[in-house]
């Protein structure tokens, strides 16, 4: 009953990691509250089906990450809809022409590229965490989890921008925990390694890459989005109240091989 009647902010809850960490915690009873960028017919699915599932209440709403700034509006909305603000997980990432420069072999980086990919990545997590907070002080704490990648542990082809600011987030993450911690708040990382999702799929070597990560995960295959959901649960239950400023890897072993 631990997340019953509670709130879930979520970033980017259309597809890949996002859907599934919406419907594990909707599946315990939490109330949903997350966003989207460009499907705002499968946001409306989503609302629909988890309704439907779990009678818990659900509400979308649109949010830009490279206008990290929006977040502000973005709460003002939801404390329209939700009583309070409980838990909040950065995890919207962007893809195609926005990390044009960004997404590419070292040679070819370009700062336009690199910079939008910092900004979606660190500066959303930023502004998102800092609204948040403010919500979960005034009801007496909450978790905040920002979604990393192993991307910044081991190479993997083009990513140099994303494993780049995947380690940033990292560090602001700590740098948050810490001073939050006074607050009954706190902020965690989870580590996914590669994982079968869209943003995957958008690789140039997409088929290669999963061939070469079933290979060189201990577990013998690849991460599937509902292989993260429940360790994104844990890190907002209060089975992990006395973690914080942590970085939790959940990579089927494919980061020590
Ligand atoms: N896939 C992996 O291998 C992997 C591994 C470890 C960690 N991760 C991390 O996990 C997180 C989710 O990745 P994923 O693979 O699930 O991604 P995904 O399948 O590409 O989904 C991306 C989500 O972000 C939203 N989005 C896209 N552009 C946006 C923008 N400009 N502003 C706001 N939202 C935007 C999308 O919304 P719309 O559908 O509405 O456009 C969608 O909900 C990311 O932080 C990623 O780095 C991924």
């Amino acid at each position: 009953m631990e997340f019953s009647g509670k709130t879930l902010v979520l970033s980017g809850g259309t597809r890949g990691i996002g859907k599934a960490i919406i419907y594990k915690f909707a599946s315990k009873g939490c109330n949903i509250a997350f966003t989207y960028n460009s499907n705002e017919d499968e946001a409306k699915n989503i609302e629909f089906d988890l309704v439907n599932q779990f009678g818990v209440k659900v509400r979308y709403y649109k949010l830009d990450i490279l206008q990290p700034e929006s977040y502000k509006e973005l709460f003002k909305q939801i404390d329209e809809d939700f009583a309070h603000v409980d838990y909040f997980i950065s995890n919207a990432i962007i893809s195609g022409r926005p990390v044009v420069g960004g997404f590419a072999p070292f040679m070819r980086l370009k700062p336009k590229g690199l910079n939008n990919i910092y900004t979606a990545t660190v500066l959303a997590f930023v502004v998102g965490a800092q609204e948040a907070a403010k919500r979960m002080e005034q009801n007496g704490g909450g978790a905040i989890v920002a979604i990393s990648s192993t991307g910044n542990l081991v190479h993997t082809d083009n990513y140099a921008g994303h494993g780049n600011s995947k380690a940033a987030l990292e560090i602001m993450a700590k740098y948050a925990a810490n001073e939050l911690a006074c607050k009954n708040i706190r902020v965690n990382v989870l580590s996914g390694g590669p994982i079968d999702t869209d943003a995957l799929k958008k690789f140039p070597n997409y088929e290669e890459m999963k061939a070469e990560t079933i290979k060189r995960t201990p577990m013998g295959r690849m991460g599937q989005a509902e292989d993260l959901a429940g360790t994104a649960l844990f890190l907002c239950s209060e089975d992990s109240h006395w973690i914080t400023g942590q970085t939790l890897i959940a990579d089927g072993g494919s980061s020590f091989t």
